[in-house]
């Protein structure tokens, strides 16, 4: 099993994530926010590529059985439910709902990878379920980092090495690929202290900066959800490892 990291979600075409499993990262905060939503009963969540996309989806639904959010550049967008705070996402706004959701960088990579065999969320919140699931799955395996409008994001980054570590148990295999070490060199660097990388980020920054610095711990916790979101038939659900033992 081949396994490849993306430090950016830009690039992402059909052929590299064909007949592989995907994973894609948005530590700060998409990733996070959809394990929470499904976390806290949301029915589905549906990632969208722009305002467009997402009001599209949401003419066809019945108005009660919806909410938007979203955010470009961090700031709630304007006549949107929520944001892109996992702490707003809890059970009493979202229970039985279906989240239509659209951010700056993590949804337009979710969306960019979905031609993948198995498409995946994680974040630091739920980055030990990624691993088992990668493992469980077998395949060759890409990690996307979501980045920042087109730039590496230490978070991101630094969750792709985490996982790393935990699915190569500490010992990096000969021949990993050039960014794959890259990620898994600054997590062994990091690890006895996530939290503290991830508030040194660029991104934590500025969400510290808006107020969210309550956003920047949630989101740097770790393997506190349990809950993988899976992708498939254009909506993200929770992953049921049950089933797959049970038919394994
Ligand atoms: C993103 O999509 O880049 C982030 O989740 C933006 C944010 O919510 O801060």
């Amino acid at each position: 099993m081949n396994v490849e990291v993306f430090l950016t979600g830009q690039h992402i075409e059909d052929e590299d994530v064909r007949d592989r499993t995907v994973v894609v990262i948005d530590v700060l905060r998409t990733s996070t926010t959809i394990a929470a939503a499904l976390s806290n009963g949301a029915r589905y969540v549906v990632p969208t590529s722009d305002l467009d996309d997402a009001g599209k989806i949401a003419s066809g639904l019945d108005p009660a059985s919806y909410c938007l959010g979203g955010e470009r550049s961090g700031v709630k967008i304007e006549g949107y439910n929520f944001g892109n705070s996992p702490l707003e996402y809890d059970r009493a706004a979202v229970a039985g709902k279906t989240l239509i959701l659209t951010t700056t960088n993590g949804t337009p990579a979710i969306r960019r990878a979905r031609h993948a065999a198995h498409l995946v969320v994680a974040g630091f919140v739920n980055a030990g379920l990624a691993t088992r699931f990668i493992r469980e799955k077998g395949l060759d395996t890409i990690i996307v980092c979501a980045g920042w409008r087109n730039r590496v994001s230490l978070e991101d980054t630094l969750c792709a090495g985490r996982i790393l570590n935990e699915l190569w148990q500490g010992a990096e295999p000969a021949g990993s690929t050039d960014t794959s070490h890259i990620a898994f060199t600054l997590y062994r660097h990091e690890k006895d202290d996530v939290a503290a990388a991830v508030r040194r980020s660029r991104h934590a920054k500025r969400l510290v900066s808006m107020g969210l610095a309550e956003d920047v711990e949630y989101c740097a916790s770790e393997n506190t959800l349990g809950v993988l979101p899976a992708y498939g038939d254009r909506r993200l659900v929770p992953h049921d490892f049950i089933d797959e033992k049970a038919f394994a």
